[in-house]
């Protein structure tokens, strides 16, 4: 594919869903190419993966949102930037940024959206004796968790699961379902 779509990935963390849609990326088919990482979070671990493979990042300390928002749609800018993965990144984006950005946003959520936006989710859904949860790729809107639905996958909550298993179990699905959302958007 010779047209990848200029897409930038906004992390806070660890940055494994970032990893897992890079190594995507690498294939000559899959739509999108990550072109700019933006973090909220100076200590992010992300940074090493964006530094690892070599591609531009930004992150920004102790500013607030708006100051943050500013200097992020001037990058996306710069960069000409299309598209961007949500990925683990814990800030709410304002309905300001959503407009001014005008392209495709989208998020993944570590439940079976709508059921349990928000944090804490494992601890949630583990308090509420459910039999299965999962993980959302979704569009982002103002509204925190609540854009239209791309993919979904489920997951079993076996017995005495704890928080730790039940994570590890949806991240791994995570990293599957982040890229088949990515390739079904731009089929
Ligand atoms: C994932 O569970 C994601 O769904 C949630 O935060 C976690 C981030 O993981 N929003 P990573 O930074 O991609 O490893």
């Amino acid at each position: 594919m010779v047209n990848k779509i200029k897409t930038c990935v906004f992390i806070s963390g660890k940055g494994s869903n970032l990893l897992s849609i890079l190594k995507s990326s690498r294939d000559y088919n899959f739509p999108i190419n990550i072109q700019l990482i933006i973090s909220n979070n100076p200590k992010a671990d992300g940074i090493k993966i964006a530094k690892k493979y070599n591609i531009p990042f930004k992150y920004y300390s102790d500013i607030d949102k708006n100051k943050f928002e500013a200097r992020a749609l001037l990058e996306l800018k710069k960069s000409k930037i299309k598209f961007i993965c949500l990925a683990g990144f814990l800030r709410i984006l304002s309905h300001n940024f959503i407009n001014n950005f005008g392209y495709k946003i989208i998020n993944i959520h570590p439940s079976l959206l709508p059921k349990y936006k928000g944090i804490n989710t494992h601890q949630r859904v583990l308090m509420s004796k459910e039999k299965y949860s999962g993980c959302t790729v979704h569009f982002v809107i103002p509204k925190l968790d609540s854009g239209k639905i791309i993919l979904q996958k489920k997951v079993l909550i076996s017995k005495n699961e704890t928080v730790s298993a039940l994570k590890k179990k949806i991240l791994a699905q995570e990293h599957i379902v982040y890229s088949q959302s990515i390739i079904s958007i731009f089929r």
